[in-house]
């Protein structure tokens, strides 16, 4: 039986028969469950409603409406802190008449209901789950998602719906990059002229703050803002330019790339605002982390500081990267009085400061690696960087302790998990979600999972249920897809328009930076490269069909390859109507062109093959150099089925 459970459970023992869900389907807590537990259900209950259309008995789940003869039964021993190592284990026992959930804490008991939700099956007879037993851990305790708003703001509801995400795939932490050089987005009541000169107006009131931790809490997700310090700090300088390395006057970054303003390490006034500021953040604040950046000093103002370069000589500062571990003492210091750990990017690591520390490796394995070796926690990020618009399965299978890790076992417990990173550049409110959906769901399982679940065909088959079931939610990821098709072609036919961004993606890693398009806080991001997804799934299809007939030349998906690739052929003629009414996407007309061409060659070549002819060298040779073409960006995008064309045409050429 196909089970499509994302975070696939540590074990799982398929018993063979059927609960069948009906309108008479009741629920109920035990044990020493708190709120959080009961409103926790009732969402479940209302998601459960919600996809079969059933009206069960109960609305809310409170103690007086929970019978010990419910179908459903939830038990847990105690109600779970919102912290690092918190118990999230749970047992799930389906037989035909019961359904249980046993759990340490409400937190694991949460983690159950969401897996209970993906078992949810049909068949001819109407809705039931699969009988089954479940026993189920996280693989690594810190499991997490950074959503920088910072770069574009994002609006109170785009964070509580990627909480929901977050939750129903199992992670507990939100990263809040709440500021770098292009905004600072929280209300600061000691120092008001963060937010007021350092947002442009677009920031979260204490309030907004509070509603989105208690938000989080009741999924059982950490909240972890960072203030990136010294360096990434522009907006910090705009209302307190006495903060900074060099005079000012500073304006708020539009701007994109490794900026020069710097908080001054040297003086003790920085140190009173600090003191005082993370004194309201910790309150504000309450997990025990607080990321304090520390990445991407290139040290520009400080070593055009006179008097930061006299305090190097007097104080035996042998160079920048020391000043700002004295720096980083000096904040540990800081965020210890107010009771929390410090947590910071890769750069922070130097042997001076304590073990209690944590290192967010964004450079790679190595200094992860290399900061466990010497007793440090540490989170893994290189490979999980969702903004470089990789594959799926490329984020799937980097691992924080892959199978040849050179750590002894007893280091391997000093990584403690990793994150996802949602850079903000190039993203708004309308395609964050596409950006971080349904991407985020494989390395949610990476991060749970034992670590032999790998199957990467496997893992695709249950992404694409499992992102309708994100949708759901309230994401955006696919039905923002239509919005932007639909206003691309000026409210008129998006098919042909869709047939071509269907399998298109947008250049890779930072490529979109350095192809003569500059970007700033305020370009539009809703071109065709903002609609494209990060992955098209129609081009891999496209792909594996290809790999498939080539494997086995009398393969029935010729039928499917053949009706695509006439598809694309055709599109071009279509598509260029749609442009005389949108000038906004004449940037991709030869890119629609070349698509219809290769789509030419890869008919013609399944025709060789399929008819056991062989295809002239000389034609080989053209079609070769038709394809070289279309592999050029255009509109920062690029065509994702010429890899499957160039092997039709290969094998054509064959003898
Ligand atoms: C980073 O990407 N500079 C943490």
């Amino acid at each position: 039986m196909n089970l499509n459970l994302m975070p696939v459970p540590a074990q799982i023992t398929l018993t063979g028969e059927k609960f069948r869900l009906t309108d008479s389907f009741t629920l109920a807590v035990k044990g020493e469950a708190g709120d959080r537990l009961y409103k926790g259900s009732t969402r479940v209950l209302r998601r459960l409603a919600g996809r079969t259309g059933l009206f069960f008995p109960q609305d809310f789940i409170t103690k007086e409406s929970c019978s010990d003869t419910a179908d459903f039964i939830i038990k847990t021993n105690r109600e779970g802190r919102v912290a690092l190592h918190e118990d999230e284990t749970y047992q799930l026992t389906i037989t035909k008449d019961k359904i249980e959930i046993a759990a340490e804490t409400d937190i694991g008991a949460l983690r159950g209901l969401e897996t209970f939700l993906q078992l949810l099956s049909v068949d001819d007879k109407g809705y039931y789950f699969p009988t089954i037993k479940i026993d189920d851990y996280p693989r690594f305790p810190w499991r997490g998602l950074l959503i920088d708003v910072s770069r574009h703001f994002m609006p109170v509801n785009v964070i509580k719906r990627n909480l929901d995400g977050l939750a129903a795939v199992k992670m507990n932490v939100l990263h809040w990059h709440l500021a770098d050089d292009q905004g600072f987005r929280v209300e600061c009541k000691t120092f008001p002229k963060l937010h007021e000169k350092g947002s442009d107006g677009f920031y979260y009131t204490q309030e907004q703050i509070k509603d989105i931790v208690a938000y989080a809490d009741d999924r059982g997700i950490r909240v972890i803002p960072e203030f990136d310090v010294p360096a990434h700090a522009t907006s910090w300088l705009v209302g307190y330019p006495e903060l900074g390395s060099a005079p000012g006057p500073y304006t708020v970054e539009r701007n994109w790339g490794i900026k020069d303003p710097t908080l001054d390490p040297t003086r003790e006034t920085t140190y009173e605002f600090l003191d005082k500021f993370f004194e309201e953040m910790a309150d504000l604040f309450p997990d025990e982390y607080m990321h304090i950046g520390g990445d991407e000093n290139n040290g520009n103002h400080w070593n055009a500081n006179e008097s930061i370069q006299a305090y190097m000589k007097e104080n035996n500062i042998p160079d920048n990267h020391t000043l700002q571990s004295h720096f980083n003492q000096r904040i540990l210091q800081i965020l210890t009085k107010h009771g929390k750990k410090m947590i910071g990017w890769d750069e922070i690591f130097h042997p001076d400061l304590p073990k209690n520390i944590v290192i967010h490796s964004w450079r790679g394995q190595e200094s992860l690696v290399e900061s466990a070796k010497q007793g440090y926690n540490g989170i893994l990020s290189n490979g999980y960087y969702i903004d470089l618009i990789q594959p799926a399965f490329y984020h799937y299978l980097n691992d924080p302790i892959p199978e040849d890790s050179p750590l002894t076992e007893s280091e391997k417990k000093n990584i403690l998990g990793g994150e996802a990173t949602s850079w903000g550049e190039l993203i708004t409110y309308e395609t964050v979600d596409s950006r971080i959906w349904p991407r985020t769901a494989v390395i949610a399982e990476r991060l749970w999972s034992p670590q032999n679940v790998k199957d990467v065909e496997d893992m695709y088959h249950r992404l694409e249920v499992v992102s309708f079931h994100l949708e759901e939610l309230g994401l955006t990821h696919i039905k923002n897809y239509e919005m932007m098709l639909r206003r691309l072609t000026n409210n008129t036919d998006v098919t042909a328009l869709r047939n071509l961004v269907d399998v298109i993606e947008q250049v890779k890693k930072y490529a979109r930076h350095f192809q003569g398009i500059k970007y700033t806080s305020y370009s539009p991001y809703t071109r065709i490269v903002d609609a494209a997804r990060p992955e098209s799934m129609k081009a891999r299809r496209f792909n594996k069909l290809v790999d498939e007939l080539i494997a086995n030349k009398k393969n029935a998906s010729t039928d499917e390859i053949k009706s695509m690739l006439n598809l694309w052929k055709n599109n071009h003629k279509e598509l260029v109507n749609t442009i005389k009414v949108s000038p906004v996407i004449k940037e991709i007309e030869t890119l629609s062109e070349d698509l219809a061409a290769i789509s030419g060659i890869g008919l013609k070549s399944i025709n060789y093959i399929t008819s056991g002819k062989k295809s002239s060298k000389r034609w080989v040779k053209k079609s070769m150099k038709m394809l070289e073409k279309s592999k050029e960006p255009r509109g920062q995008i690029e065509l994702m089925v010429i890899s499957g064309i160039e092997k039709l045409v290969r094998v054509a050429g064959k003898d």
